[in-house]
């Protein structure tokens, strides 16, 4: 159990767990009958949740401040760095995959590569104008914070895995999920960070 794990006694709400755990059955029971798998869009990332997803739920509001940091921490320690120590790709690469919406729907083909769908939530280059403000602007992100390796692998850690640094985000974990390849992050990291990236103009 999640609560036993965390120290049942150190959080509140624990005690209800128990009594939930047969209408969370039900509930997957249905979704198991009812849901069906098409293309790569599957039951399974419906009816299983890691354990982030489960302590997410379980605090949609207010988080104990330990059940953030349990979250932040094993989500970090989860992200993989890229294996030639590389960080940059080609932003020219970086912009199509922020544009490119589609993948893991039940319209996809299995083993179709996916976009980021970075414009849905993000500003990022100034030349698009169609994008969505759930996540902030990322309009000059390399040029406000320069290219440190602090920045480096802040960012990289971010796209692979947004929960490493704010549990239950609603940014996709990239990198974690296996949305995008290691190369396709890196693109994406050099339209963020790379001077000649339109990004920092
Ligand atoms: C569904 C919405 C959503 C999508 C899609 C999304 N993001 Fe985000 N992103 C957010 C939100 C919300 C935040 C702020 C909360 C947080 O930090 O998790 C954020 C934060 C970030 C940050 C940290 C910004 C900072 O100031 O430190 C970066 C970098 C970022 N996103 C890059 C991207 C990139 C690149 C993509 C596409 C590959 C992307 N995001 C796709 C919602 C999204």
């Amino acid at each position: 159990m999640i609560c036993a794990s965390l120290g049942a006694a150190t959080i509140a709400g624990c005690a209800t767990v128990a009594a939930d755990t047969d209408y969370r059955q039900a509930a997957l029971d249905m979704i198991r009958q009812d849901f069906h798998s098409a293309g790569p869009a599957t039951v399974e990332r419906v009816a299983v949740r890691d354990e982030a997803q489960q302590l997410c739920s379980q605090y949609p509001k207010e988080r104990p401040p330990e059940v953030v940091a349990r979250i932040e921490a094993a989500q970090l320690a989860a992200v993989k760095a890229p294996a030639d120590g590389k960080y940059l790709g080609a932003w020219q690469e970086g912009e199509k995959i922020a544009q490119n919406g589609r993948g893991m729907q039940s319209s996809d083909a299995v083993g179709a590569v996916n976009g980021g769908n970075c414009y849905a939530c993000h500003q990022i280059s100034k030349k698009e104008i169609s994008f969505g403000n759930i996540g902030p602007s990322l309009y000059q992100y390399g040029k406000l914070r320069g290219n440190s390796d602090a920045t480096l692998s802040y960012t990289w850690n971010k796209l692979y895995n947004a929960q490493a640094y704010s549990a239950c985000s609603n940014m996709p974990r990239f990198g974690h999920n296996g949305i995008l390849t290691e190369a396709q992050l890196k693109d994406v990291m050099a339209l963020l960070l790379d001077p000649k990236s339109p990004v920092n103009e």
